[in-house]
This record gives C-alpha cells, structure tokens and sequence, in this order.
C-alpha cells in the first residue's frame, strides 16, 4: 500500500518535506530530517524531532540523545545499522537564546501536521513493528495521548494492526539526577529489550 502522499523512495520524501510548510516549524530550520536505515527494516524506531545535531547534520540520531539511543542498542545486541531511525516531526523546532538554539516540543497540532510523513516512511519500509521513543511519538503512532510512564516496555496495537513498543526518550535520561542514571538507562535499554526478537 503506497502512502498518503504516494512517494516511492526517501529521496523524495526528502525533497517533499524540505518544501513542507503545513507547520512553522520548516521555515526556520536548517533542512528537514528524514529516517535513515535499510529499506525493509523489520523495525522503526520513531523518535520526536531532530536536535540541533541533527538539523545541521540532515541525519536523525547522531547527537547526544542518539548517543544514549546508540549505547542502548549496542548493549542488548541490536545493530544500528539493522533498524530504521526516524521522527515524528522532520524539522528542528527551537528558541534562539543569544546564539544557542534551544530545543522546544512540537505542538500537536505541529505533530499531527507532520504524521503523514511518518505515515510514507512507514508505508516504504513496511516494518514489522516500532518502537515509539517518548510521547510524542506514541501520540502520533497510535492516534492518541498515551502516558508513557505508564506503558513503558508494553506493545500497543496501532488501528492498522502494527504494534508498537512504548518507551521514553533517550533525552530523558539526560534529565535524571546522576545518581539514579544507571538505573534509567539500564531500564531504557531492558524495554527496547523487547523489540529484539523481530531482528
Ligand atoms: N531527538 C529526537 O527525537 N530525534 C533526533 O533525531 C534527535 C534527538
């Protein structure tokens, strides 16, 4: 089934989305960010939207959170480079502070505006399941807010039948206190866990 917007390779989906203004947030940006990984990966992971890295870079995933996403695979045995990485919303939205650029949420609305890219890089490489990093995501991926403390290390089943593993976002684990990090992210790393038997 093609997707919403009938595209036929990432290419494309990059060109379309560097001209998308259906939100603010595109004209502001450096480029858009589109997911990176085989074509027929057999998962997704789905993040929330680049980082400043990611903006400059055009790839999503190589900043510090994509460090800890890394980390995180790389101890329960996933490879990167077998998984499909991507976000929920494909520009940078941010706050200029002096020359810093602050990174702020997505709206919903911004997010909702965005699904039907997610929606064509899902319809392109038929993944067997995803794995929705942070509530953003979730929120996109299943048409509803979803408390993801919650959830956490569940699979959740989407409207068209895909599952969808819950978890946090990597960036969270840059917020816990540094006594408890360990713990943080040994528990990130156990849900993600759970995806490993699709590879
Ligand atoms: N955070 C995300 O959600 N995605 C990225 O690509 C980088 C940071």
């Amino acid at each position: 089934m093609p997707g919403p917007d009938g595209i036929s390779t990432l290419a494309q989906l990059k060109v379309r989305t560097m001209r998308c203004r259906e939100c603010p947030i595109g004209e502001f940006a450096t480029q858009s960010v589109v997911g990176e990984g085989p074509k027929q990966a057999p998962l997704m992971l789905v993040g929330e939207q680049p980082g400043d890295k990611e903006d400059l870079a055009g790839h999503p995933f190589v900043g510090p959170a994509g460090g800890l996403l890394d980390r995180a695979l790389e101890q329960i045995g996933i490879a990167r480079d077998r998984v499909f990485v991507t976000n929920a919303v494909k520009h940078f939205k941010f706050e200029l502070r002096g020359k810093r650029r602050i990174h702020k949420s997505p709206t919903q609305r911004e997010a909702a505006a965005c699904l039907h890219w997610l929606e064509d890089e899902i319809a392109l490489v038929k993944p067997l399941a995803l794995v929705a990093l942070g509530s953003t995501a979730a929120r996109s991926l299943l048409g509803r807010p979803v408390p993801v403390m919650a959830e956490r290390g569940r699979w959740l089943a989407r409207e068209d039948g895909l599952q969808v593993l819950v978890t946090l976002h990597p960036s969270a684990l840059l917020r816990v206190p540094p006594g408890d990090r360990d713990q943080a992210f040994a528990q990130f790393a156990r849900d993600l866990a759970q995806a490993k038997k699709l590879l």
